[in-house]
């Protein structure tokens, strides 16, 4: 089991810290963890996804602002140069609330603080640090309730990574697992390769296999064929905003999956903290869908694989419409997408 976090602010002393994270782009090849120092360090190890994960790019947003106040410590207009630095990291990817969520969090600190701007970065080391033991802590919650839906000996598909390593720890979706497993050791996980960045094949099957939970990996066609034969009893993913009526965007191939479990009859669930709810919008079609580069669908390790006068789309995202969604698993509890907005009252 993963002990250390993904994601953490390292002090360092006079005032200066980094935000030490391990790079996901290398995994499972290489197990490496980076120092990200900069503002603009940190937008790119967002955006090329050496740290990805809802949860986990929300810590980065976090620590991104205190390396912003640390580059404008000496500036008269202090708290203006902050914001603006936190809005270019905000703007690395656009679907996971987690990150403005975190960002606002931090900017509140600026906006409310008396103190001088030294002490203010020590308030927003504070509060970094505080929500990375929260994550984690709200994933033990998670998983908790999530463990509950888990039938004895059951087979649990899922897609992408939603686990150790898309957080700070233990995982959403497979914090459920994991909370699973603790209690019964016989489940077993299926896990879609999630084309094209493979986080399914990649950090899915290097997390689970490390714990020693029984893993069988898929390419994204299969899920519907191995519903059919039986051998899916209920399918978790993660899920990067959801909106106030439970519609929830994960990762692109989440919705044929949850239309194939529908079809099944098999439970579909998605396992995400109250801070990847977005309450100011109403149904997923308000949700922004990333639009990632070509070459990551024409290119396998940097090789191309199609001739490169074809047309390429490449979105990061889908929505899955609440109708297919049995429950989601937060630290609060299972809600029915119905009553999803409870949460917040
Ligand atoms: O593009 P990614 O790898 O950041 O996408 C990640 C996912 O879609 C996860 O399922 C989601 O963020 C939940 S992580 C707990």
């Amino acid at each position: 089991m993963q002990t250390e976090k993904t994601i953490e602010w390292i002090k360092t002393g006079d005032l200066k810290g980094v935000s030490r994270m391990i790079d996901q782009t290398l995994i499972p090849y290489e197990y490496k963890k980076i120092d990200i120092k900069t503002t603009n360090e940190m937008y790119d190890a967002i955006k090329t996804m050496i740290v990805r994960g809802a949860p986990a790019i929300g810590i980065a947003g976090a620590h991104g602002v205190v390396l912003a106040a640390i580059e404008s410590l000496d500036k008269d207009n202090f708290k203006e140069e902050v914001i603006k630095k936190a809005n270019y990291i905000n703007s690395s990817r656009p679907t996971a609330v987690n990150l403005s969520w975190a960002i606002k969090k931090q900017l509140e600190i600026i906006e409310n603080s008396k103190e001088n701007n030294e002490k203010t970065v020590e308030l927003l080391i504070e509060n970094a640090i505080k929500l990375e033991n929260e994550d984690i802590e709200i994933n033990k919650k998670i998983g908790e309730f999530g463990s509950a839906i888990v039938p004895k000996g059951a087979t649990i598909l899922t897609h992408c990574n939603a686990g150790a390593l898309a957080t700070v720890g233990h995982g959403t979706a497979l914090g459920v697992v994991r909370s699973a497993f603790e209690k019964d050791s016989t489940i077993k996980v299926f896990a879609d390769e999630t084309r094209p960045r493979q986080q399914g094949a990649r950090l899915t099957t290097y997390e689970l296999t490390r714990d020693g939970i029984d893993t069988t990996l898929i390419t994204d066609g299969m899920g519907a064929y191995f519903m059919k034969k039986g051998m899916i009893d209920v399918v978790i993913t993660g899920a990067d905003r959801i909106a106030l009526n439970g519609d929830s965007a994960n990762k692109i191939g989440t919705y044929m999956v949850a239309i194939a479990a529908k079809y099944h009859n098999i439970p579909f669930y998605i396992a995400a903290p109250k801070s990847t709810i977005d309450p100011n919008i109403k149904t997923g079609d308000e949700i922004v869908i990333e639009l990632r580069d070509r070459s990551e669908v024409v290119e396998i390790n940097g090789k191309p694989i199609c001739t490169p006068k074809v047309n390429v789309i490449n979105p990061g995202f889908d929505v899955t419409p609440a109708s297919l969604i049995t429950g989601i698993i937060t630290e609060y509890g299972i809600f029915k997408p119905e009553e999803l907005y409870k949460i917040f009252e």
